[in-house]
């Protein structure tokens, strides 16, 4: 593709975005930087950003095959992407298949209960507020996002559910839960934005319960690098 990389418009904790010589398209680059607890916690996850890269590359086009749109364009290199150029839903859009963290924590339910149905919830987007929980009135009644596109996104997030669910049966994998976010087109179109990645999905060993994803940087728990590795290196088996 060609287009050129311009200024910087943003810097999250684990990504940059970059605006482009079309205005339609950014350029991400994936960073190995990990925080953890809303930025409280911070360090390096050695070849993180080349892994999430790689891997939600290859989850966005699984789910394209599957009819869900996303902002996946095309693979630069090991670390960066172009995407098509959206605004984010301010909102952290979560599913959860069984009881883990922040849920766990909120109901006092044990961490490895399969739920009886998939859950959505969604969190506002703010990190001086600590991304509060926020409910489908909340939304609408603030303007974050219209009443069609919540349904959209709803409709979008159990699709993913589905697809992913799937998929990491395949490989072995649970998915316990995930968290997603949707960009809007300029065209006011509802897609698949960010990243899925073992940031931000909770992922064990379907025999072993073992976590291979972020919480075993969140939590201390050692061999953070050796999931990240083993979660790619199952996807890429396939
Ligand atoms: P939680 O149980 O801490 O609410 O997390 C639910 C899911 O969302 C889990 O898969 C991790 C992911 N997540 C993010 O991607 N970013 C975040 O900032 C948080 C808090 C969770």
């Amino acid at each position: 593709m060609n287009i050129s990389k311009l200024q910087q418009r943003y810097e999250g904790k684990a990504k940059k975005v970059f605006a482009t010589s079309d205005p339609s398209y950014y350029i991400v680059e994936y960073k190995d930087d990990a925080t953890a607890f809303n930025g409280l916690k911070h360090g390096t996850i050695s070849g993180k950003g080349i892994i999430n890269n790689k891997m939600s590359n290859m989850m966005f086009k699984l789910l394209e095959k599957n009819g869900v749109k996303t902002h996946f364009v095309e693979q630069l290199n090991d670390r960066e992407t172009v995407v098509k150029a959206v605004e984010i839903v301010p909102l952290e859009i979560i599913i959860r298949n069984v009881a883990a963290g922040s849920f766990s924590k909120r109901y006092g339910v044990e961490e490895g209960r399969e739920l009886i149905c998939p859950t959505l919830e969604f969190s506002l987007k703010n990190d001086a507020l600590n991304d509060p929980l926020i409910n489908d009135s909340h939304i609408i009644a603030l303007g974050v996002a219209t009443e069609k596109e919540l349904g959209e996104i709803r409709e979008m997030a159990y699709k993913v559910n589905e697809v992913l669910k799937k998929f990491f049966a395949g490989i072995g994998v649970k998915l316990i839960d995930f968290k997603i976010e949707a960009g809007r087109l300029k065209d006011g179109s509802i897609i698949l934005a960010d990243e899925i990645s073992p940031d931000t999905c909770r992922f064990w060993d379907a025999k072993t319960n073992e976590k291979l994803d972020k919480d075993r940087f969140r939590r201390d728990l050692g061999g953070v690098e050796e999931a990240y590795q083993e979660i790619f290196k199952r996807i890429n088996n396939v």
